[in-house]
This record gives structure tokens, C-alpha cells and sequence, in this order.
């Protein structure tokens, strides 16, 4: 079957065999049989480049339990294929505090703690409890609390050690029922409630789902996979160096020798901001984001990637990481 509506990019990729699965021992049965699986939740974090050989596990795990903690804390447990905008919004009517910044991010609550999803001052880390996984080689399932994790910027332990051993079915957050401790530190965010006293989470949320339209494109219309590089970290040398020549390059300090610049600004200084080639591009409001404008292949977006990376690297001495899972 294809698999373009299984991937945010829309990427027409066929899978050989293919499987929807709808509960834990469904996948466990699965798992008996055929260990060299192919996992594909919101598919909000992979460019296709080729048919898939390996059967395709679509992961359709449904269903949300709360936990009262006590009187500020509530556990809120949600199976791994709740759509991740859906839950964060189910939660903001609950007036459960924590990942309102994290709002109309695509992809599935399953595969968020992979990539550590993070916007706006926020990731998945800081309210994450645990996680419940089965291990694709034994079948057997086990219990993930935040340091097992290992998290980081648009990283866990899921990217590195562990990498395609586990099959994650669902995931605990542990969220604020009052005194919400909301974050709106964000330059944008500011802007947009600098008229309301005491934002709600609602407002937060709102405020978010606004800036994030004007800027990313809608997977719906065209397709994409967000950010598709990370922002480099790069020694403060460099950073003066690139300084010099563009004072205004925006930046986060990391620490005394380290800064972060944003990927978008140092593509658009490439000149790629708004580029088309072919079926591929680069988005007209946010150049971290390459789109496939309707019958784009994988390997003409990573050929796309590389020569932005080339770009970025002969201009300014920095290595652009794809971020994006590329199959
Ligand atoms: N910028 C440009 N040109 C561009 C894009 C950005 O000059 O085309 C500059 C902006 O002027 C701004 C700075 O870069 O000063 C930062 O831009 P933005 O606020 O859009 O954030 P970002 O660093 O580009 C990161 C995340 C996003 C997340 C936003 C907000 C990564 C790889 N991306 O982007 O995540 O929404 O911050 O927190 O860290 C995603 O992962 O899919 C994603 C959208």
C-alpha cells in the first residue's frame, strides 16, 4: 500500500506489507512472528527514500487515564497513537498545566519522547513521568522514568542506544491541576499576550497555534516534517568570527564557549528562504522547513538537504544535522 498519508510529508513511499495494530497483544502476537518491523505512528518525523521491505506497523493505540497525584499533580497516562495536538488540547479543557506551549505540533503522543519534542521554551521533558515500551526482540515490556530517557535538544535515548529495539505504547505526563507555572518567556508569545493580565492556558495555547500558522505550513495542504535541521551549537570563535560580518545573526547563549544559532536564518542567508525546485523547496516563511509541494520523492528532498547543508557549510564553516529521520 501507499504510504503517503501515513507521513507528514507526503512522500508516496509503498510499504509491501503493511499492518494496523490496535491493542498490546496485538503487537505482542505481531512481534512473535516478525522481528524486523518497520514502526510508523503520526509519521510527522521521517522522510521516506524508498519502499519499505520491512513490514509496516502502524501503531493505532487509543485511550487517555488520569492519575490524581494530590492536590496540584495529576498523572495523565495517554496510549501512544493519540494524536499529540489532540491530547495537549484535551488537556488544556481539563485544565491540566505543562504542555500548552507544546500545541499543534504534528505527529502522536508514541513518538514524542523520541526527538524530545520541544517550542516555545518547552519540551516534553519537563513534565514527562514515564514510559511503557515493549522490546521488539524479547516481546517483554518495560518501564521508562525520565532519566532512562536520556534527553536532550531533539534528543533521547531512542535515537541513540536504543535505537529501533523498542516500541514505545504509551506515555505519562505529570501535569498541573492550579498554580500553573506557565512559560511565555518567548519573544513571540509576549507579543501576541502582552494585552492579557493573567493568561490562561487556553490563551497560551491559543497564542501558539497562531504564531505556529503564520509560519509553518499546514501538513494538510502542503507537505513537510517541521523543522528539518536542528540548530547548530557552535564554538563562541566561530561565532564571533560570523559576527563580524553580520552583526545581526540571532543567537542563544549555551554556555561560555558555546552558542546557538538558528538554522533558518543561516539557510535564508544562503539564499534558499522561499526556493522551489521541482516538487521540493524550501518554505517562504521559515527556511528550516523544506515542503513537498505534491509529488516530491524522498531522495529529491534529501538531494535538496544535502546541497543546503553544502551551502551552509562552505559559507559559514558550520555542519547543518538533519534532524528529520531519514529512511
Ligand atoms: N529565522 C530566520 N529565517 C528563517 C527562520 C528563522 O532568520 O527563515 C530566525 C528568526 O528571525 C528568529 C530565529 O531564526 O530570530 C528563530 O526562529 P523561530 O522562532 O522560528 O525558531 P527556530 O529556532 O527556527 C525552533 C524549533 C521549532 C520551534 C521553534 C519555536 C528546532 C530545530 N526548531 O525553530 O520546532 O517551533 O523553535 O520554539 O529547534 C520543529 O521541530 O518542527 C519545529 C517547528
Amino acid at each position: 500500500i501507499s504510504l503517503k498519508k501515513y507521513n507528514t510529508f507526503g512522500i508516496n513511499a509503498n510499504a509491501k506489507r503493511f499492518i494496523e495494530i490496535n491493542s498490546v497483544p496485538e503487537l505482542k502476537e505481531i512481534l512473535e512472528q516478525e522481528k524486523d518491523v518497520f514502526l510508523i505512528g503520526g509519521g510527522s518525523n521521517m522522510l521516506l527514500t524508498s519502499d519499505i521491505e520491512k513490514l509496516v506497523i502502524h501503531l493505532n493505540l487509543k485511550g487517555i487515564i488520569i492519575n490524581d497525584l494530590n492536590n496540584d499533580n495529576v498523572l495523565v497516562t495517554a496510549e501512544a497513537g493519540e494524536n499529540w495536538h489532540d491530547f495537549v488540547i484535551w488537556c488544556i479543557s481539563q485544565n491540566y498545566g505543562g504542555i500548552e506551549n507544546l500545541s499543534l505540533i504534528p505527529g502522536n503522543v508514541g513518538t514524542s519522547p523520541i526527538q524530545n519534542i520541544g517550542a516555545y521554551g518547552v519540551e516534553i521533558k519537563d513534565t514527562f513521568h514515564q514510559l511503557e515500551a515493549i522490546e521488539i526482540a524479547t516481546g517483554n515490556k518495560s518501564v521508562f522514568n525520565k532519566d532512562d530517557c536520556n534527553f536532550g535538544y531533539r534528543n533521547s535515548v531512542f535515537k541513540n542506544e536504543l535505537k529501533g529495539k523498542y516500541i514505545i505504547t504509551n506515555v505519562t505526563f505529570k501535569l498541573t491541576k492550579k498554580n500553573h507555572k506557565t512559560n511565555i518567556s518567548y519573544g513571540a508569545i509576549k507579543e501576541v499576550l502582552k494585552n492579557i493580565k493573567k493568561p490562561t492556558l487556553k490563551d497560551i495555547s491559543d497564542a501558539i497555534i497562531a504564531i505556529r500558522q503564520s509560519k509553518l505550513p499546514d501538513p494538510e495542504e502542503i507537505g513537510n516534517s517541521g523543522s528539518f535541521f536542528k540548530n547548530p551549537v557552535i564554538d563562541i570563535d566561530l561565532f564571533k568570527k560570523i559576527q563580524k560580518k553580520y552583526s545581526n545573526i540571532p543567537n542563544y547563549v549555551i554556555s561560555s564557549t558555546e552558542i546557538k544559532v538558528p538554522a533558518g536564518w543561516l539557510i535564508e542567508q544562503c539564499g534558499f528562504k522561499g526556493k522551489r525546485f521541482g516538487e521540493t523547496g524550501v518554505h517562504e516563511k521559515q527556511a528550516l522547513v523544506l515542503v513537498n509541494y505534491g509529488n516530491a520523492t524522498g531522495k529529491e528532498v534529501f538531494k535538496l538537504a544535502k546541497k543546503i547543508q553544502q551551502t551552509v557549510l562552505e559559507k559559514f564553516a558550520i555542519p547543518l544535522e538533519i534532524e528529520v529521520n531519514v529512511i
